[in-house]
C-alpha cells in the first residue's frame, strides 16, 4: 500500500530536478500525479516514466506566472482524476548576481516566477483543496533564511515564499489545507549546473560539486531524493499536524558557524 493511495497531486516544475523526483515519488506512493511545467516535452517524459513504473500520471504545460494557466491546470487535474489533495510548487528560476550587475528585469522575473507564481498556483488550487482538505508544499530555499552575496532577487523571492506559506496555513486551516515550505541547500540539478557555469565558467562539474558539498557540515550536497522524501512526509498523513512551517534540508548549513 502506498502512502498516497487515492490522492491526487499537482506538481509544478515537474519536468526537472526536485519537482521531477518528488512527482515521481508521489506517483510511486500511489498518487495520481499531474506533472506540470513550462517545458511540456520534458514534463511529458517525466510523467511517462512514472507511468512506466506503474504509476498514474498526466502532463500539462503551465507558465506559473499566468493565472489562467494555473486555473486551467488545476481544472484539468480535477477533471481527469476527480479531486486535488496535494499541490507542490517547484517551478523556479535561479539567476544570481551582485546588485550592481543585477538588472531590474531579472529581479522582477525572479520574483514573478518564484514568488508570484507560487501565489498564483496556490490561489488557483485553494478551492479544489478546500473540498476535502489538502497539503501545499512550496519549495523555498535556505537562501530565503540566510543571506548570501548575489542572492538579492532569489533570496527575497524565497523569503517571500516562506512567509506566504505561513499566511496560507492560517487562511487554509479552517478548510484543513496545510501549507509548508521545504528549504533545501545545494542540490545538483540543471538550475545549479547553470548557476555554477555562470559563476565559475569552465569549472569541471566535479570541482564545483566538491566545493558545494564542503559548504555543509555533513560534507555533501542534498539530493533530489532527500527533497522528495521530505515532500512525501508533508503530503502524506505523517505530516498531518504540520502547517505554516519551513522544513530545512541543508546538512547543517544554517545551524551555525563552522569550527575554525
Ligand atoms: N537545486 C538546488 O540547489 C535548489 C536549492 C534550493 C531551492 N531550489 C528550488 O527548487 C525548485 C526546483 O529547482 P531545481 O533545482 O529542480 O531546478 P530545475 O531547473 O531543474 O527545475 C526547475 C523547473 O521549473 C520550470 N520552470 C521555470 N519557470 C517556469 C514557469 N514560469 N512556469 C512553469 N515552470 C517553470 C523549468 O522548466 C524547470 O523544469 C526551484 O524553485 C528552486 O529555486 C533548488
Amino acid at each position: 500500500m502506498g502512502k498516497l493511495d487515492g490522492h491526487v497531486a499537482l506538481v509544478t516544475g515537474a519536468a526537472s530536478g526536485l519537482g521531477r523526483a518528488s512527482a515521481q515519488l508521489f506517483a510511486a506512493e500511489g498518487a495520481s500525479v499531474v506533472f506540470a511545467d513550462l517545458n511540456e516535452a520534458d514534463a511529458r517524459a517525466a510523467a511517462d516514466e512514472a507511468a512506466a513504473a506503474g504509476g498514474t500520471s498526466a502532463a500539462e504545460q503551465i507558465d506559473v506566472t499566468a493565472f489562467a494557466d494555473c486555473e486551467r491546470v488545476v481544472a484539468a487535474a480535477v477533471e481527469r482524476f476527480g479531486r486535488l489533495d496535494i499541490l507542490m510548487t517547484c517551478a523556479g528560476v535561479g539567476d544570481t548576481a551582485p546588485i550592481l550587475e543585477l538588472d531590474a528585469e531579472t529581479f522582477r522575473r525572479t520574483i514573478d516566477v518564484n514568488l508570484t507564481g507560487t501565489f498564483l498556483c496556490c490561489k488557483a488550487a485553494f478551492p479544489a483543496l478546500a473540498r476535502q482538505g489538502g497539503s501545499i508544499i512550496a519549495i523555498a530555499s535556505v537562501a530565503g533564511i540566510i543571506g548570501a552575496p548575489g542572492f538579492s532577487a532569489y533570496g527575497a523571492s524565497k523569503a517571500g515564499v516562506l512567509h506566504l506559506m505561513r499566511i496560507l496555513a492560517l487562511e487554509g486551516a479552517a478548510s484543513h489545507i496545510r501549507a509548508n515550505a521545504i528549504c533545501p541547500s545545494w542540490v545538483w540539478t540543471p538550475m545549479v549546473a547553470k548557476a555554477v557555469e555562470r559563476i565559475m565558467p569552465g569549472a569541471p562539474a566535479e570541482m564545483a560539486q566538491a566545493y558545494l558539498a564542503r559548504q555543509s557540515p555533513l560534507g555533501r550536497m542534498g539530493t533530489p531524493a532527500d527533497v522528495a522524501r521530505a515532500a512525501l512526509y508533508l503530503a502524506a498523513d505523517e505530516g498531518a499536524f504540520m502547517t505554516g512551517q519551513a522544513m530545512v534540508l541543508d546538512g547543517g548549513l544554517t545551524a551555525g558557524p563552522r569550527p575554525l
